[in-house]
């Protein structure tokens, strides 16, 4: 006998209906239908089991229930934790309380949060960022003190910003869920929630990287990139390698020829596609370490599409034309002159006044390479800015 086709559920999200299979959560079915009526999501990650259910910013509003009990439902809901039933109307963007509520919870999300953009290595990519700017409100009626931690070394890869966690619990579930070995995660309650490693247990896990992709704001960092760039001023490229340990398919964030950074591949809901090992991401910072793919197609709504540069049409060239031969360099500082007697390219890291003052091999400390240490980082020995909270 034939399978009985399954039944599937008539859910509307904003007046537009889709059918989705039974225990389908609201969040995914909305995800079906793409565009504006998806709702954001700080704490859910699809790809990690249990995530969601904690920063609230995915509320929708049930105005009926189901075919059979159409009442709506008396609150607000999680829409990543809740399932569709059939005949289900929801409603996102077209409810006034959903986006009075939405702003309420960036309100409180920003409680603690410093507004460290400008410092930021998450800025440009940092989902709290958007949210902020698509959701929030202009002011604040918070009138404390922030709570402040110091930054954390966890091991010479990563460094944990806890002033900056939103405690979505992401970071736990993949140290829980990718790694072997759980040696982190959420201590104490209340304002007193903090990311925490035992007794400062390194990471050391050969997937723990990953944690730095996961993670929505800009609480795990990689101390590999950390102030080296802002991510707009970088080109994203897709690549491979023939890695033993995972799959091996990642973005690159170059700049020129230089590989700044190297993460796993997103897909459209900015969620990891595989999960990388540390080996690729924080080992393999040179362009021929890679098969490179060509250029990452980047949401043009994305601060990263500053610079898009996939059918780029370059104004017509005049001057080989009229002058009859290609226009030269008028000072290359990279090249030897008789204003620049060292040749850059030649020395190891960042020049100082000593390179040029009759010491051409003489370098200066380059504190974003900076990478030993772990436990608490009181210097700060990888901020190019002292300042930075
Ligand atoms: S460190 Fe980042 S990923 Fe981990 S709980 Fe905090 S905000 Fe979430
Ligand atoms: S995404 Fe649903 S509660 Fe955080």
């Amino acid at each position: 006998m034939a399978d009985e086709p399954k039944k599937l559920f008539k859910v509307t999200i904003d007046n537009i209906t889709v059918e989705v299979e039974p225990g389908t959560t609201i969040l995914m079915a909305a995800r079906k239908i793409g565009g504006d009526v998806v709702p954001p999501a700080m704490c859910y990650y699809s790809k990690l089991q249990n995530s969601g259910g904690k920063c609230r910013t995915c509320l929708v509003r049930v105005a009926a229930g189901s075919t059979a009990d159409p009442r709506p439902m008396p609150k607000l809901v999680a829409s990543c934790r809740t399932n569709v039933m059939d005949g289900m109307i929801v409603e996102n963007i077209t409810s006034h309380a959903v986006l009075e509520a939405r702003k309420g919870v960036v309100e409180f999300l920003l409680l603690n949060h410093p507004l460290d953009c400008p410092v930021c290595d998450q800025a440009g990519e940092c989902d709290l960022q958007d949210l902020t700017y698509e959701h929030g409100s202009e002011g604040t009626r918070y009138e404390f003190r922030r709570r402040t931690f110091e930054r954390i070394d966890l091991g010479p890869y990563i460094q944990l910003h806890m002033t900056r966690c939103i405690l979505c619990y992401r970071c736990v579930y993949t140290a829980d869920q990718v790694s072997k070995n759980r040696e982190h995660g959420v201590l104490d309650r209340g304002d007193h929630s903090q990311i925490a490693t035992f007794i400062q247990n390194n990471l050391d896990n050969e997937f723990i990287g990953n944690v730095i992709d996961v993670c929505p704001v800009g609480a795990l960092t990689d101390r590999t990139f950390r102030f080296k760039n802002r991510v707009w001023f970088t080109k994203p490229v897709d690549a491979h390698r023939d890695c033993p340990t995972c799959k091996g398919k990642v973005r690159l964030w170059m700049r020129g020829d230089d590989v700044l950074r190297v993460t796993a591949r997103k897909d459209q809901w900015g969620e990891v596609e595989d999960w990388i090992c540390n080996e690729c991401r924080f080992e393999k910072k040179k362009v021929t370490d890679w098969v490179v793919e060509g250029p990452t197609r980047v949401d043009r709504h994305s601060v990263i599409s500053a610079g898009h540069y996939v059918n780029v049409v370059k104004p017509k060239e005049t001057f080989t034309e009229v002058m009859g031969r290609k226009p030269k360099l008028l000072m290359d500082i990279h090249s030897i002159s008789q204003v620049n007697t060292v040749d850059l390219n030649e020395i190891q890291g960042p020049a100082t006044g000593k390179t040029f003052n009759g010491n051409p091999h003489a370098v200066g400390t380059n504190v974003t390479d900076v990478k030993e240490g772990k436990g608490r980082n009181k210097k700060g020995t990888d901020s190019t800015n002292p300042n930075t909270p």
